[in-house]
């Protein structure tokens, strides 16, 4: 792997890779619709919208590899994800393909399947519950990302992020955190294993409290470095200070689950 792009440089992950992956590979693109306020002279940056097909396109071009994590991050009004995650996501495999990109690494979210209660344990292959219109934008992304590799022969890493940060927030952080460092072992897995073709992976350091079976990751040689249960203490006394969500404390997305939950909770799914 000489030349790889990476989407949404300035985002909060894409900060943190900026670091984390400077040398890493020969070549590295960043690319945002904002220029980061802190690009460096040595730093190479494209600027793009990923709704623009044509941007895309000159954005992709050359490249080998990509870790696409550009796009609307949270809970938004349709349009906003329609354009950004879904037309954008769409638009970033379709150029990769006509370009001749190799590999892409997607950053898909833990709010696919946010709509399965705590008690149970998950692997990759579930049946997908959103849990908002950005958990759907990213199994859309799952999605078209499996048709580019089973279809036009992209080699492809579906990252289902828990949640990234140097050390988790609370109780439900304690069981989806993923550390910098541990996401950029899963980029390179993505970007480098010779034997890979379309893979689901959580997005998950060495969390004992953990909901998923991450052994589909495990297999490719992934092996986390950091462990949520080193930073407890500090977790669990912000979880005091948190208000009780009944829907959102039940379910793995939390707050995404009750955030505009109308279904009745003895509907709510199991
Ligand atoms: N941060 C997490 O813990 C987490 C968890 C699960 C999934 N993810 C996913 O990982 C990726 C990175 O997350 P983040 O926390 O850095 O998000 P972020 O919101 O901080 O960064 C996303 C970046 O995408 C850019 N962007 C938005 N719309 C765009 C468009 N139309 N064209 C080009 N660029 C656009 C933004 O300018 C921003 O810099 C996202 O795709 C997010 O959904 C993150």
């Amino acid at each position: 792997m000489q030349r790889v792009l990476v989407t949404g440089a300035a985002g909060g992950v894409g900060t943190r890779l900026r670091r984390l992956m400077k040398g890493l590979y020969p070549q590295i693109r960043w690319s945002d619709i904002r220029q980061p306020g802190d690009l460096a002279a040595d730093e190479e940056f494209v600027q793009a919208d990923l709704s623009d097909m044509r941007a895309v396109e000159t954005m992709v071009a050359g490249m080998q590899g990509i870790v696409h994590l550009g796009g609307y991050s949270i809970e938004g009004p349709w349009e906003t994800i329609l354009q950004a995650n879904i037309v954008g996501t769409h638009n970033l495999f379709e150029a990769a393909r006509k370009t001749g990109v190799e590999r892409v690494v997607f950053a898909s979210s833990n709010h696919t399947v946010g709509f399965y209660p705590r008690s149970r344990r998950i692997g990759t292959d579930v049946t997908l519950r959103p849990d908002s219109r950005y958990g759907v934008s990213k199994a859309f992304g799952e999605a078209v990302a499996a048709l580019y590799a089973y279809k036009h022969g992209l080699r492809v890493t579906c990252l289902r992020i828990g949640n990234v940060a140097e050390a988790p927030a609370d109780l439900r952080r304690m069981s989806i955190w993923l550390h910098p460092e541990d996401l950029v072992q899963l980029i390179r897995i993505g970007l480098e294993h010779p034997d890979l073709h379309y893979e689901v992976f959580y997005g998950a350091s060495d969390n004992a409290r953990t909901w998923w079976d991450n052994e589909n990751a495990f297999r490719y040689g992934y092996k986390p470095k950091h462990r949520s249960e080193d930073h407890r203490d500090v977790a669990l006394a912000a979880q005091k200070k948190l208000a009780a969500d009944p829907i959102g404390d039940w379910y793995e997305g939390g707050p995404f689950c009750s955030d505009e939950f109308d279904g009745g909770i003895e509907r709510a799914p199991y």
